[in-house]
């Protein structure tokens, strides 16, 4: 598995209590929002985010097809840097493939570079004895390339890299190999090409949608730094709870977006001065529903939905909007409650002053076990000073 690919995976148990936040997300609310948000482009976005399959996933199986179809014990993509000139293996299979992945070469070396300035595809019956071989990657690897066939990678008329085939098994590649190479690299920069046009939409569409959560938190907000703070806590308290390094940046836009759904809260309600009535926290709960609803189903975006949707739930199933409990709640949306109640206790809101930082400590431990999950709020104490110089640092 390539590192590209594992950081589409995700923990088992994590993956498994997302049925319980879909059923809420389900739920057939009217909201103000689904009303005035371009509902259209919404499912247009995210019908193309659907349709698109795994890319790395693609391109493995296509590369594994074409090793076994050439008999080549390895292959690789590489893809050229245009910032810094260089040919990067994006993809490699064979034995030697994870250090491959961290090797640059300049794009005017090698048998790679060649083809890649050439635009011509390359056969190369021995690599010992051809002038243009690049023996630094060999030599990093330990890997004895023996023979190679190079192609290019064209889109639009550009290249954007070059792909290769690596020692025949029991011989020496054929014109008829070449052939069949250079048609397998036109459909392999089709896919890539795919890849490149669905990041760009997916990263248009987290930053709309984290656009909106920045123009809204300035509502009820003095300073609209809280959802830049939530999302600081959680990613230096993460590690801990077993997220990875490539999660983070995720994990962190994903808590920013918690409270996206107020925006279809009236400002009567969000901005009143005083204690909310019944009625009037009935209509403030269905932020965390709303707010799934905004996300919309993009699987992409399952992390910030799953926090927009479960933050207000409690350990003891006191919460809303469904009443989850315990580690049915995920993983995220427990944090997120710990972070997001400091945060709100140690702030101004409309409606409330901030408390000092003994009394906020006292309410969150109040709440040990009931409110929140006792582990995580452990580890939220253990490390209260660290949370309280965030505090301070971003306010
Ligand atoms: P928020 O202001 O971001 O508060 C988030 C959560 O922090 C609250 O979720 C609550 O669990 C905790 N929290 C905030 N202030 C206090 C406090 O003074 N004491 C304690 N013990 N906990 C506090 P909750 O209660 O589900 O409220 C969700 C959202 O509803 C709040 O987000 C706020 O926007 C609104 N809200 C809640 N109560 C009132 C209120 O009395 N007046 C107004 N205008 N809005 C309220
Ligand atoms: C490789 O070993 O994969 C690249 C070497 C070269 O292109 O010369
Ligand atoms: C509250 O919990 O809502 C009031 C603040 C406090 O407990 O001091
Ligand atoms: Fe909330």
């Amino acid at each position: 598995m390539t590192k590209k690919k594992s950081q589409k995976k995700r923990a088992a148990p994590r993956q498994a209590k997302k049925t319980k936040v879909r059923a809420a997300k389900a739920a057939p609310r009217k909201s103000r929002a689904s009303q005035t948000y371009d509902a259209s482009t919404q499912n247009r976005i995210i019908k193309l985010i659907n349709s698109s399959l795994d890319i790395d996933e693609v391109l493995n199986l296509s590369m594994d097809l074409m090793e076994n179809s050439l008999n080549a014990t390895a292959s690789s993509i590489l893809l050229h840097d245009p910032d810094t000139n260089e040919l990067k293996f994006y993809l490699a299979t064979g034995e030697k493939k994870d250090m491959l992945k961290v090797i640059r070469m300049p794009a005017d070396k090698g048998v790679a570079g060649r083809c890649f300035q050439t635009g011509r595809t390359l056969l190369i019956p021995d690599a010992a004895k051809s002038p243009f071989f690049y023996k630094a990657v060999d030599d990093k690897t330990k890997f004895v390339t023996k023979n190679l066939i190079a192609t290019p990678l064209p889109i639009k008329g550009k290249r954007i890299g070059v792909l290769e085939v690596l020692n025949k098994s029991g011989g020496t590649f054929t014109k008829h190999d070449e052939q069949r190479l250079k048609n397998m690299a036109q459909e392999i920069s089709v896919a890539i090409e795919n890849a490149r046009l669905y990041d760009e939409v997916k990263n248009a569409y987290v930053q709309s949608m984290l656009n909106m959560a920045k123009a809204e938190r300035f509502r009820d907000n003095d300073t609209g730094l809280h959802i830049e703070r939530c999302g600081e806590y959680a990613t230096r308290l993460a590690p801990e709870l077993g997220y990875e390094e490539r999660e983070l940046e995720n994990l962190r836009v994903s808590m920013m977006m918690h409270d996206i759904g107020k925006v279809a809260i009236p400002d009567s309600i969000l901005l009143k001065p005083g204690r909310l009535d019944e009625a009037e926290m009935d209509v403030m709960k269905t932020h965390t529903t709303k707010g799934g609803q905004i996300l919309g189903q993009a699987p992409l975006l399952q992390l910030a939905i799953e926090i927009a949707t479960c933050h207000h739930e409690k350990w003891d199933g006191s919460g809303y909007p469904q009443g989850l409990k315990g580690e049915v709640i995920p993983l995220s949306a427990r944090l997120l409650a710990i972070i997001d109640v400091f945060d709100a206790l140690s702030s101004k809101r409309p409606y409330k002053d901030p408390f000092p930082p003994s009394r906020v400590k006292e309410i969150l431990i109040e709440g040990r076990g009931t409110h929140f999950d006792p582990n995580i709020l452990d580890l939220f104490l253990g490390r209260f000073q660290e949370m309280c110089a965030i505090l301070k640092n971003m306010s």
